[in-house]
Formats: structure tokens, sequence, C-alpha cells
């Protein structure tokens, strides 16, 4: 029997640093994980009397099965008041109601690209493309986002990138994991690039809600780029990833939206893979989602706090508090560090886990963690990674 060459691709070594998580996990040690953002396992969940209520309307209604390949009418609806109250002119018409917004990412690539071409992504930026993109069979190409600017996109650097083969650029903010969000100077021109190379945006935005500093999100679909996928969903804005609910806005020309929107909808009737269900459930999740969403990013401001006083007194670290979002990046020192080899001796010596810098493409020097941890315990882990760090260094040199 033979396998896809894809197949042989993904099935990849395993990385030295779980192997050794799965071997601490496993002898009982309890390790103080900064990598998972599980808000429901810090105690934030979705407030569970109404969850319930909204469970309990959608239950009849969803009793005869209608499937829309677009999505329900209900929630496209939902969807498209959002982004009104948010001052973005939607219609129900241009939402497509997916099952997450990894797979929305995945019709769009199977959009607009053809296999071998090009989509281009920030560098650093959260490992999901590159396998989206191995599963269409596409390429990722890079663009900068500057560390000694606050993580901000090197715009230059950005329409240096693009190829004739280029056919998207994937746009995070705010940023997984640095925490940047992308001001809207730099979105006007970022839309004028793609206006000159005639080029859609993808814009991630399932960090919408977790703002710090700033009163509202700068968004590419208030810019006169040609044509703009916004997506989001209920993993992180309400803290209900296992509900698989996402959706993609499309905005921008007239006709290219028409055309992009009748190609989703024959890519999402194939499947039809939204839940019935949780489609019934949007309208009742998005107009009660402020007492979550305030309390939460309430929550993650002093988190976030709590972060920037304890990492700001650990020597030779460096980092950009983030202005969303709830992860951020430490430089831990120059080119001579081994962050697969330091992130090892976090977790042996110290037993905390972080991420090495190269999981997203970063230089050399970074690790990656997130601050949405309880307040004792996020203490208690920023506390032990700093001692770690500095045992670790003066080991290095002695
Ligand atoms: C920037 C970013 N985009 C997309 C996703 C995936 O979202 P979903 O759970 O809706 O597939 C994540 C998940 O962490 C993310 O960090």
């Amino acid at each position: 029997m033979r396998f896809s060459n894809l197949a042989d691709r993904l099935a990849a070594n395993p990385n030295r640093l779980y192997t050794e998580h799965g071997k601490a996990t496993g002898s009982g040690r309890t390790i103080l994980d900064l990598i998972s953002t599980n808000l429901a396992e810090q105690g934030w969940v979705f407030p569970p009397e109404r969850l319930q209520a909204i469970l309990a309307d959608a239950a009849p209604q969803a009793r005869i099965y209608r499937p829309d390949s677009l999505g329900l009418p209900s929630a496209r609806e939902a969807v498209a008041e959002f982004y009104r109250a948010a001052g973005i002119p939607a219609t129900a018409e241009q939402v497509l109601i997916t099952p997450g917004t990894s797979l929305s990412y995945f019709y769009c690539f199977k959009l607009l690209a053809n296999p071998g071409e090009e989509i281009l992504c920030a560098r650093p930026s959260y490992p999901l493309f590159e396998s989206i993109a191995q599963l269409a069979g596409l390429q990722l190409r890079y663009y900068r986002l500057q560390e000694s600017r606050g993580w901000e996109i090197d715009l230059d650097h950005l329409e240096s990138q693009i190829s004739t083969r280029t056919r998207a650029l994937v746009l995070i903010s705010p940023h997984n994991p640095t925490g940047m969000v992308a001001g809207r100077q730099s979105l006007e021109e970022l839309a004028a690039i793609t206006c000159r190379h005639d080029l859609p945006i993808l814009a991630d935005e399932v960090f919408s809600e977790f703002l710090y500093d700033l009163e509202a999100l700068p968004r590419p679909a208030s810019t006169p780029a040609p044509l703009v996928f916004t997506l989001n969903g209920f993993s992180k804005m309400v803290g209900l990833p296992g509900l698989k609910l996402g959706w993609v806005l499309l905005s921008g020309r007239q006709a290219r939206v028409r055309r992009s929107l009748e190609v989703m909808e024959l890519i999402s009737d194939t499947f039809l893979p939204v839940n019935d269900l949780a489609q019934h459930m949007v309208g009742g999740i998005l107009e009660s989602r402020e007492a979550f969403v305030s309390g939460c990013r309430g929550w993650l401001q002093r988190c976030r706090h709590i972060a920037g006083k304890l990492l700001s007194q650990c020597p030779g670290v460096d980092f950009t508090l983030p202005r969303g979002g709830f992860h951020l990046t430490l430089k831990v020192g120059g080119e001579e560090v081994d962050e697969e080899a330091l992130c090892i001796d976090l977790l042996r010596e110290s037993g905390v886990l972080v991420h090495p810098g190269y999981f997203y493409d970063m230089a050399p020097a970074h690790l990656v963690l997130t601050f949405a941890l309880q307040h004792q315990l996020l203490d208690r882990s920023l506390k032990a990674l700093c001692q770690g760090i500095r045992e670790w260094k003066k080991r290095q040199n002695s």
C-alpha cells in the first residue's frame, strides 16, 4: 500500500520539547503551563444559564434539518449585525458561516490560489498556515514584523515579497503571538499596496475583542482594499472553541465579493460541515456576549499588567507589551541561545512549559508564552520562568 507524499510530509517526527513534556506529565509531575490558552480552564466560561437558555431556544428550531450552504440566514444576519455595530456596513448576503477560522482559511486558500501559487503571511506567526497551505497544495511566502518597532508590519518588505505567483496576503491583527495590532495608518498603506497589486486581504481577527489601550480595532474591511475576507468565530471571542462556529465576512468591490461567494458556497456545499444547532445559537450568543467579553477583557488586562511587571524585573529579557490577544514574546539573548535546549531545561529544572520562538518562525533567542492564566498561577509561573532563565544563563556562563 502507498500513501500520498502529503502523508509523508505531515507525519513529522515528534518534537523533543513535547516528548519531554509527555514524560514529565506521565510521571505525575505538575507543569506550569504557559502555553495552553483555554479560557474555560482559567475559569472563564460563557455564562452557563444564558448558554442553557440559548441552547433551549435553538433545539426546537434545529429539529428539522434545512441546510443552507452559506449558513442559516438568521446566523448570517446576526454576524452582519455584529459588524454593523462596529461601523462596518455589512449585510447577511456577505457572510459565510463555517465550522471555525481554520476551515475559513482553507476555503479562502482554495478559492484564491492554484497548487504551487503563493500566500503572503507575517513572520513570525502562529503556525497554522503551514499545515493549511500544505493541505491546499500552496506555498507560503513571508513579510516581516519588526520587533524593534513593536512588531509593526514592515510594509516595504511586504511589498517586495509580492511576486507574480502571490494570490493573497494574510493579516492577523491582533496578532498571535506578538500582540501587535495594526494601526489605521498601516492598514491604509496596506490597502494601497493591495490596490496596486490587485490582491485580496485575509484579515484574521479572532482576538478582536481583546484589546489593551485601544478603543476599537482598526479593520481592513473599512479600507478601500479591493477584496477583504474578515475571519472570526466563537473560539476566542466567547471562549467556546468546542462549538466549532466561525465565519467569513466578504467586503470590497461588489463583483469580486459576488464571485467569491458563489465559489465559497459551492465549496461549503460539498461538505455542509457546520452544525445546525450551533448555527441556531449564533444570534443569542452574539447578543449576550458583552458580559463574558468585558469581564474577560478586564481580567486579561490585569494578567497583562502582572506579566509586564514581573517580566520587566527579569534581567536580560526584553519584550513588547501586547496591544491585543493573549500572548507575548520574550527575547532572551543573542544568536548563541539554543532556544529548544533552553525550553527543555526550563521544563526539567523549573517545571515551566513555554514555546521556543522557532515554532513561530522567529529570529533566534525568543520564547513565546500566554499571559491568560489565573493571577496567582501566572505570578508563580512567571517567577519560576524568570528564575529558570537566570539559572540557565548562569550555567551557560560558568
Ligand atoms: C490567530 C489565530 N487564527 C485562527 C485560529 C484558529 O481559530 P479556530 O479555533 O476558529 O479554528 C487561532 C487559534 O488559536 C489563532 O490563534
